[in-house]
């Protein structure tokens, strides 16, 4: 049996963006015409990762992350979610394995499981290996068990504290127990979760080693990030960056990290954390560039392809796609967009320069 043989299709439901498709029951493999080449950049890299930042939108205001005052997109910008599928079915046809929906919070974008459910024939039919999410985790409780029934496996929570004063400062309106209600109910449902919280010099340093203890001692992962400089906040960024090579000295001490081999295609190093038997990330843009290894690009809900987080160079797939019913100038833009991917970003954080790197902030381009 197929292990997501279980998944169950749903029809066009009332209201649904997506129109009555009759192409569902039939299997990809019918479907599509000869194999497509796939991806690979000047760098000989293979791109079989596509991140999709499915809105813009935040119920939270992480204070790293966005300004008080954010401006989002006119909803009339959006891709519908059927244009998302569109876009994301090109890309797993060029070879793309796993596909990751990000945001702003992608479980604030109206109707969304619909796009899961329809995403998930990609799994059915052995094309995609993955599909996933990066959430803060708000909405979760609400969504874990049709996640799982369309078979997401795995779930990235962001998490910066286990204190709920500090949670609402650091998110400005996040509450700390709806996240907890969400992670509880998607381990529950069977779904992994990882843990990513951004290491903040002054805010949450200090309790960084308990939190390695609560997520291993839950059956979770966690990584670190670093602050990455990306579109204007209400504070300096300066204040508030903290080099993973102190946190892991410190985390040292009281743990015994083995350095893992693992390599995702991304951008996390992974350590083993001997005490506690669990798997510790650290994500540094900042201090060690990883780029050599990326396998992944980017699109925003706008239908923009970015094709590196820390570049402005970027291609616009949805006039592309409105331009034309067949998929045949879509592929052609992709092609022509992969062969541009730069070779890796320049992100400083220093006085100096005191503004963003790149002037799009991650919710745009959905981390
Ligand atoms: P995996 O798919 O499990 O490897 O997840 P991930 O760690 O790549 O994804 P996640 O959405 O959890 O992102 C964690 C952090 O990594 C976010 O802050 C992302 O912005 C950052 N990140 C992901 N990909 C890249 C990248 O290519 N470059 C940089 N600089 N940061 C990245
Ligand atoms: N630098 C580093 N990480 C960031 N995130 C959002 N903005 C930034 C930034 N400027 C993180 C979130 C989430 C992930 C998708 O990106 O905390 O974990
Ligand atoms: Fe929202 Fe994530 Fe940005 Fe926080 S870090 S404001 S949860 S998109």
């Amino acid at each position: 049996m197929h292990p997501q043989s279980h998944i169950r299709k749903h029809g066009n439901e009332k209201g649904a963006e997506f129109p009555p498709d009759d192409m569902l029951d039939i299997p990809t493999a019918q479907r599509t015409a000869p194999p497509r080449a796939g991806l690979v950049d000047p760098f000989g890299r293979r791109v079989t990762y596509l991140r999709v930042s499915v809105t813009d939108r935040c119920d939270f205001r992480c204070v790293y992350c966005m300004a008080e005052d954010m401006q989002f997109l006119p909803r009339r910008d959006l891709l519908t979610l059927e244009e998302l599928d569109r876009i994301s079915s090109a890309f797993v046809e060029r070879g793309v394995r796993r596909l990751r929906l990000t945001g702003g919070e992608p479980l604030v974008r109206r109707n969304l499981m619909q796009l899961v459910r329809r995403l998930s024939r990609h799994l059915e039919s052995g094309a995609l290996q993955e599909l996933t999410l990066t959430t803060n985790g708000s909405q979760l409780a609400r969504h874990a068990a049709e996640l799982a029934d369309c078979g997401v496996r795995r779930i990235n929570v962001s998490l910066d504290t286990m204190d709920p004063d500090r949670f609402k400062r650091i998110t400005r309106r996040g509450e700390f127990g709806a996240v907890m209600d969400g992670i509880r109910a998607a381990q529950a449902a069977g779904i992994r979760i990882k843990l990513n919280a951004v290491a903040l010099k002054g805010v949450n340093e200090d309790e960084l080693t308990e939190m390695v203890r609560w997520a291993h001692g839950r059956d979770m992962d966690l990584t670190l990030i670093e602050t990455m400089p990306l579109g204007e906040v209400d504070e300096d960024r300066t204040d508030r960056y903290l080099p993973l090579s102190v946190v892991r000295e410190r985390l040292s001490r009281e743990f015994t990290l083995t350095d893992l081999p693992e390599r995702t295609g991304g951008p996390a190093r992974y350590v083993s954390v001997g005490e506690t038997g669990g798997k510790l990330g650290f994500i540094t843009p900042m201090t060690h560039n990883f780029c050599e290894g990326c396998n992944r690009v980017r699109l925003t809900c706008t239908g923009t392809l970015f094709m590196c987080l820390g570049q402005e160079d970027a291609a616009d797939l949805r006039s592309v796609m409105r331009s034309s019913e067949s998929d045949e100038t879509l592929h052609r833009a992709i092609d022509a967009a992969i062969a541009r991917k730069p070779k890796g970003h320049d992100f400083v954080i220093d006085r100096s320069t005191n503004r963003p790197s790149v002037s799009r902030h991650m919710s745009v381009t959905g981390g």
